[in-house]
């Protein structure tokens, strides 16, 4: 199959692009290449003949055509977005133009592309979603895909509005989709700015290691390489028209989530331990929602798919694998913004999660 991945250059796509080209798949890396991409990422897919490059903007109609017409793909996996929550804060416009107006423009050159080929019943639009569009739980409970949508921030309010209008372009124009709503990612190439690389990296430089308000907090960890793998699943064996509700089934507190990097930490690096005294309590994200957590029942039986890493051994090969890919995320923290304290509107304090 050859696949349109948007956002290859981002941490879940460039996971996706590398898994796609590893089972046999043509890939074309369509990416915009904003702040949050790499393309060394992608670099030991690079000279595949399965693999392009396309650099463009999901918001650029023509580039758009030029690119389906090129490359006459079989599905588009729609990954491009503006994706972090803390930026959504100080910055809410540039989310509502990419992830809604580019998904839109994207939405509308596919359905063209794909109305110009006769409408073939095996074309995909697979677009990649987030549980924080359910908005947040309490102790108990766990989102499916019944539960209904209530945003809390701008970055998960233009994922919602994203996924209404996939939605609508299936029962509307017939159009292929597919969905997946995915919790919080953690793995290798994550950006340096997120929860996991900032503990990882502060704790390494022997600097505060900052966790929002008292790190009760709960996240449901997803293995970024068992998210592609669960994407792949979903865009060749998912029903019309469904969404899927991807997990870890690894829930964990981000202070009990620091408190584990910190012992791997302490195991590689005993010269720095104990790493945990380096944890440093800042105020709160504005709006912070309490706890995630994805019911996988429908992707687990429908398609038999499931996470193939615990937490524990997802977060060691992670920190195994920051200690020894210094070389990429280096560069990374020169880049403007990069550490700086975000999501700071309407709070004193911020960190990427
Ligand atoms: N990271 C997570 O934990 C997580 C969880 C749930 C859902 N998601 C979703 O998965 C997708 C990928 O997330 P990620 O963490 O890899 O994001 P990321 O920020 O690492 O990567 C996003 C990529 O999209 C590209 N991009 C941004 N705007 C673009 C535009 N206008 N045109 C073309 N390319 C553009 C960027 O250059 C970058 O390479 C997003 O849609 C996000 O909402 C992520």
């Amino acid at each position: 199959m050859k696949i349109l991945v948007t956002g290859g250059a981002g941490f879940i796509g460039s996971a996706v692009v590398r898994r796609a080209i590893a089972d046999g798949h043509a890939v074309v890396n369509l990416d915009a290449l904003t702040y949050a991409a790499c393309l060394d990422s992608v670099a030991s897919v690079a000279d595949h003949p399965a693999y392009a490059f396309e650099h463009a903007d999901i918001r650029d109609r023509a580039a758009l055509d030029r690119i389906f017409a090129a490359h006459a793909p079989d599905a588009v996996l729609h990954l491009a977005a503006e994706s972090h929550v803390d930026r959504s804060i100080d910055g809410p416009g540039e989310f509502i133009d990419t992830n809604v107006r580019g998904t839109f423009t994207l939405l509308e050159a596919a359905r063209a592309y794909w109305e110009r080929a006769g409408r073939p019943g095996a074309f995909r639009f697979h677009h990649v979603s987030t549980d924080e569009v359910y908005g947040s739980l309490g102790a108990e409970g766990q989102f499916t895909e019944a539960t209904p949508y209530d945003p809390r921030s701008p970055y998960a309010a233009s994922k919602a509005a994203s996924d209404h209008l996939v939605r609508a372009w299936g029962e509307t124009y017939g159009l292929p989709v597919v969905l997946t709503n995915c919790s919080n990612n953690y793995g290798p190439f994550h950006f340096p700015e997120k929860l996991i690389p900032v503990v990882i990296l502060r704790a390494l430089a022997g600097q505060p290691i900052p966790i929002y308000g008292a790190g009760e907090n709960v996240r449901d960890w997803l293995y970024v390489e068992d998210h592609a793998e669960a994407l792949l699943e979903v865009l060749q064996r998912g029903r019309l028209g469904r969404s899927y509700n991807i997990g870890g089934e690894n829930e964990a507190r981000n202070i009990d989530l620091v408190r584990m990097l910190c012992a791997i930490l302490d195991d590689r690096r005993p010269e720095g331990a104990p790493h945990d005294r380096l944890i440093s309590f800042v105020a709160d994200r504005p709006g912070h929602d309490a706890r995630y957590a994805i019911d996988p029942t429908r992707i687990r039986t429908e398609l038999g798919w499931r996470p193939s890493v615990t937490l524990e051994q997802g977060l060691a090969r992670t920190v195994d694998w920051y200690l020894a890919n210094e070389d990429w995320w280096r560069p990374l923290l020169a880049r403007p913004g990069v550490g700086a304290r975000l999501g700071l509107a309407g709070a004193t304090a911020g960190q990427g999660a």
